[in-house]
């Protein structure tokens, strides 16, 4: 086999690997449907805990099956001693390293870790959902040398959050932005991290190896990076005007610009639009336009690109709003995670409905066969 005799994919571009039937993108009318319901219309009228719920059961819950599934999150709260221990341990570590392993440590001590009945699967799935938010929180009080605080049953999802990062209630449009934030994110397709997941459900390991490769893959600047680096561009550009010299200086330097672009979207990203809405408002509730005016300054420069189908992605705005809301900048890919556990999930859950090894082929283009040279004879 030559090149010109197979057509080689790299980074897999535009190949179909398998069908599913839960989220339609189309990235040239920038649309994206989850069981057939507009992400606009789920970020405007639904809650992540809806949202988890229509992913992982493909249907929006009644009122009755929406509380029994937030009463799952809810008991799913609690850490093991041990995970605590670990994230002591590795706590100086960047939180998305910290988040990985402790992942992997849920694993470790989880008397279920492998049940792969769908039931099974989808309970640890839920309290993956709960614990991942747990996780990150915990680690950021104890790298400052609180402790973790315990949770309260009367807030959702999102507002547990931000109470178990900070130890205070969140004010409800800070907790509302949150649960939007996490209801952008709980799913697309097959990106890296959904797809690593599902790779490793091939090989029918459990859900916990596949959600830990899939924090991994998360990690990268390319995928789920882009919000923490988003911010440190809007720093280092410093003031509006600095703008444009700033892009063409990296676009000199053949450097993506963070926050755009998408392997799939030619239109603008519709999950965008939602962010790009809070960051604002919020940039003007608390007196701090700075934020928004450097963004709309990339924006503008980004202009030449947005004919080429390069537009702003998911993790343009976010990196601000969290960044307003007084998150440091190192838990912005850690939040993805969290906003992402049921795709994850429900993504293992459908690999594993009729699972099958993904074991793609390699174009060899190495030395055609030579004998073995002994030691004393290589150069
Ligand atoms: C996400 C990403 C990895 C997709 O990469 P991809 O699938 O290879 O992108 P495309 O095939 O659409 O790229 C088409 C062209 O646009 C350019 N392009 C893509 N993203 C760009 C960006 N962020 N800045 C500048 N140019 C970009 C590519 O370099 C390519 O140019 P070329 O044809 O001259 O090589 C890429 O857009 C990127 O690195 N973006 C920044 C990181 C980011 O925001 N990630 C979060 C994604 S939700």
């Amino acid at each position: 086999m030559s090149d010109t005799e197979v057509r080689v994919f790299r980074g897999l571009k535009d190949v179909y690997f398998d069908r599913s039937p839960t989220t339609k993108i189309d990235g040239r009318a920038g649309s994206l449907h989850y069981w057939g319901y507009s992400i606009h219309e789920l970020a405007e009228h639904s809650t992540f805990e809806e949202t988890a719920y229509l992913l992982l059961h493909g249907e929006l819950p009644t009122a009755a099956a929406l509380a029994a599934f937030d009463a799952k999150l809810k008991a799913g709260r609690d850490l093991p001693g041990a995970v605590i221990d670990i994230i002591r341990t590795i706590q100086h570590a960047h939180p998305m390293e910290v988040l990985r392993t402790a992942a992997s440590a849920l694993g470790a001590v989880d008397p279920h870790v492998d049940d792969k009945t769908p039931d099974g699967v989808l309970a640890k799935g839920i309290r993956l959902a709960a614990q991942i938010p747990a996780i990150v929180a915990a680690h950021h009080r104890i790298r400052q040398g609180l402790q973790p605080v315990e949770p309260r049953s009367d807030l959702n999802h999102a507002a547990t959050f931000l109470h178990l990062l900070k130890g205070e209630q969140p004010s409800d449009e800070a907790a509302r932005l949150m649960d939007l934030d996490f209801i952008l994110h709980a799913e697309h397709g097959s990106n890296a991290s959904s797809f690593t997941a599902r790779v490793v459900t091939g090989t029918d390991a459990n859900l916990h190896a596949a959600v830990t490769a899939a924090i991994a893959a998360l990690s990268g600047p390319a995928h789920g990076g882009a919000a923490e680096d988003v911010m440190k561009m809007a720093r280092e550009i410093g003031t509006p005007d600095r703008a444009a010299a700033w892009i063409k200086a990296k676009r000199k330097a053949r450097e993506p610009i963070m926050g755009f672009g998408h392997r799939v979207y030619r239109a603008e990203d519709p999950r965008a639009r939602h962010l790009r809405e809070g960051m604002l408002k919020l940039s003007e509730e608390m007196g701090e336009p700075q934020w928004a005016e450097i963004l709309k300054a990339v924006e503008d420069a980004m202009q030449p690109y947005a004919r080429l189908g390069v537009k702003v992605n998911v993790d343009f705005y976010s990196g601000v709003i969290y960044h307003l809301h007084g998150i440091p900048q190192d838990l912005f890919v850690p939040i993805f995670a969290v906003g992402r556990v049921p795709g994850w999930t429900l993504q293992v859950l459908q690999q594993m409905q009729s699972n099958i090894l993904i074991r793609p082929l390699m174009l060899y283009n190495g030395p055609d066969p030579r004998p073995y040279v002994p030691m004393a004879e290589r150069a």
